[in-house]
């Protein structure tokens, strides 16, 4: 487990290390006759990795965008930092949107914006998170672009990136509302190698410089190995087990063992 601390809330209240940063119980989502999660639950800590694994179609993505409010739960508990995410209003839920960073599967860029205009944008919708002056909201953007090593990128094109400079900017934008805790939808997937193992490096800087939580979901195992303080494997819509990835890689159990080989 990594160390735990308490935290200030933006309205005052103190999270503290026994209170997870996101509590996630009994959840239920269904499409029609597709039940994806069935009583799913997880524990999220501060200052935590933990990654989720599951087969493709298992239900990975919905669990998260349960999370950031994009999809509404049919049932159970979903407390992220303190605040029931279901029962609140669309204010609360674009304040509390500020704290969560998002990195959506395949990055999705704005491919007609430039780099800065793809950071301005959540500064924009956020406008409770900067000052007016154009100023600070270059400098936001300049510090968030040098935190994943691309200051030099700022006034080119999405199409003028590779894929894996792209992530980076889609990180950077993550990071500009400085969140508390960040999703990562496959952060390393279409990537070569060399440019996961770049990402996967950068997450663990972020993890370490900004003591954010984080949620993790990637088919990469060796990016579980290295980035994850605890997994959860998702089967049939439920967290089937959870561990370290040693304890989960030990395993005599087929099911989880499926996903070490
Ligand atoms: N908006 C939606 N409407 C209807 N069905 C959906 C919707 N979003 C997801 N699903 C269904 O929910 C199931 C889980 O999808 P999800 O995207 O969470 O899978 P995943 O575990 O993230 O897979 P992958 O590893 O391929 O990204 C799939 O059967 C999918 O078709
Ligand atoms: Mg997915």
């Amino acid at each position: 487990m990594p160390d735990k601390y308490s935290s200030v809330q933006s309205d005052g209240s103190i999270l503290t290390s026994s209170e997870p940063v996101i509590l996630v119980k009994d959840l239920y989502k269904s499409f029609g006759d597709n039940h994806v999660l069935n009583g799913f639950q997880m524990e999220l800590y501060a200052g935590e990795n933990l990654v989720i694994i599951g087969k493709s179609g298992s239900g990975k993505s919905v669990l998260i965008k349960c999370m950031v409010g994009l999809l509404e739960p049919d049932a159970g508990k979903l407390i992220i930092l303190g605040k029931d995410i279901t029962s609140l209003g669309r204010e609360e839920l674009d304040h509390l949107r500020t704290e969560i960073g998002f990195l959506f599967q395949g990055s999705a860029l704005y491919d007609s914006m430039t780099v800065r205009e793809n950071l301005e944008f959540p500064l924009r919708r956020h406008d409770n998170k900067i000052a007016d002056a154009s100023s600070e909201t270059n400098l936001l953007i300049e510090r968030a672009l040098d935190d994943v090593g691309l200051k030099h990128t700022i006034d080119l094109m999405p199409n003028e990136l590779s894929g894996g400079m792209k992530r980076r900017v889609a990180l950077a934008r993550t990071l500009i509302l400085n969140p508390k805790v960040i999703l990562y939808d496959e952060p390393t997937s279409g990537l070569d190698p060399i440019t996961a193992k770049e990402i996967i490096e950068l997450i663990l800087e972020i993890q370490q410089q900004r003591k954010t939580a984080s949620i993790i979901i990637t088919h990469d195992m060796d990016c579980a190995r290295v980035i994850s303080n605890r997994m959860v494997i998702l089967i049939d819509g439920i967290n089937y087990v959870e561990g370290s990835y040693a304890e989960l890689s030990k395993s005599t159990d087929p099911k989880v063992q499926a996903f070490f080989k």
